[in-house]
């Protein structure tokens, strides 16, 4: 038997590999008093709001199916909009109207999951055991920094490949061209990458174009790029420039299933800079529009599993380091570096 088929033999599903994890799938301002739909792995889930928290149940009632996030939250529960039972958020059935005062089926249940609010966002965890906790980023619980988000990247698009491509060093001075990248700058120098528990950090300098106002050449604005994974989908982004402001991105890739995502994108900055949301956004959507057109057109679109199809030069380091961990994760064991070309 050949390497290839001992690997493939003890790969996990994608489902079963990123489901003890936790993703984020609606940010807390899209969930208001009404159920909210959403999707992970493949799920389709209901999201609501309770007295104390936030409860994630499946979508569809066991009745007969209809969608509830058509229904309403009443003090019970989650009330389906066809018959009204109404369901806890252990996702038992705790009323069916039709027949008061008889015991309730034990079937009469939907799944309900793990789900959190943090950082702005919701989270869902579809295991039964999370296998890592939520990401650390206290910096975003001191009340002292603002933060801007993106509307939902809605890309056609795997998890992986999306953050690989935020980690991407060699693309700034391609895909940025006419934002902030400085074609001139072609040579990525070599840099190291840490990894740590649950991560990778990695730091770079780069001669970013900050564009002039008032219609004279860019300048060139060098900043000190940080990047941190957070295994399996989600990095922060720390810019240090010295013509713009400082800021942090946190982009959190959510996967829909192994060819599509939805990414999650925000950044943090001093609340004094009172006109940066709206610089931010402009020009983020802008960069991103970039990326966008490169990653959906990247082939297999599932990230893949191994190194064997693509070729890796030494530039690569950070994106194949993560692909390391993130392949880690499927087979469970121990996955080596290729040697970059
Ligand atoms: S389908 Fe939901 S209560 Fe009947
Ligand atoms: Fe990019």
């Amino acid at each position: 038997m050949s390497m290839r088929s001992d690997m493939d033999s003890s790969v996990r599903s994608y489902e079963e590999a990123f489901s003890p994890y936790w993703h984020p799938v609606a940010f807390s301002q899209e969930l208001k008093e009404r159920p909210l739909p959403a999707r992970l792995l493949g799920t389709e889930l209901a999201l609501w709001r309770t007295g104390s928290g936030v409860a994630a149940t499946r979508r569809y009632c066991a009745h007969r199916g209809a969608d509830l996030c058509a229904g309403e939250v009443s003090g019970e529960g989650l009330r389906c909009a066809f018959h009204g039972w109404t369901y806890g958020t252990d996702g038992r059935c705790v009323r069916i109207p039709s027949q008061p005062g008889v015991p309730i089926p034990a079937a009469a249940a939907v799944s309900s999951f793990h789900a959190a609010e943090r950082y702005g966002l919701i989270w869902v965890c579809l295991a039964r055991e999370p296998a890592a906790p939520l990401p650390e980023w206290p910096e975003l619980e001191t009340g002292k920094i603002a933060t801007v988000a993106l509307p939902r990247l809605d890309w056609e698009v795997s998890a992986g490949r999306m953050v690989e491509i935020v980690l991407d060093v060699t693309h700034l001075s391609w895909v940025h061209r006419g934002t902030f990248g400085n074609p001139e700058q072609q040579e990525v120098a070599p840099y190291e990458v840490e990894r740590r528990a649950g991560g990778l950090r990695a730091q770079i300098s780069y001669p970013a174009l900050a564009p002039a106002l008032d219609g004279a050449p860019p300048k060139v604005d060098k900043t000190t790029l940080v990047y941190e994974v957070f295994y399996p989908f989600a990095a922060r982004l720390t810019f240090k420039p010295t013509l713009f402001f400082p800021h942090t991105v946190y982009a959190i890739a959510s996967p829909w299933s192994e060819e599509k995502m939805q990414c999650f994108y925000f950044a943090s900055y001093h609340p004094a800079l009172r006109h940066f949301p709206d610089i931010f956004v402009k020009s983020e959507l802008a960069i991103l529009e970039q990326d966008r057109l490169i990653a959906e057109g990247q082939r297999p679109r599932a990230h893949p599993l191994d190194f064997s199809g693509e070729v890796h030069v030494r530039a690569d380091r950070l994106p194949l380091e993560y692909r390391r961990g993130v392949i880690a994760l499927r087979t469970g064991g121990p996955v080596e570096l290729p040697t970059p070309a």
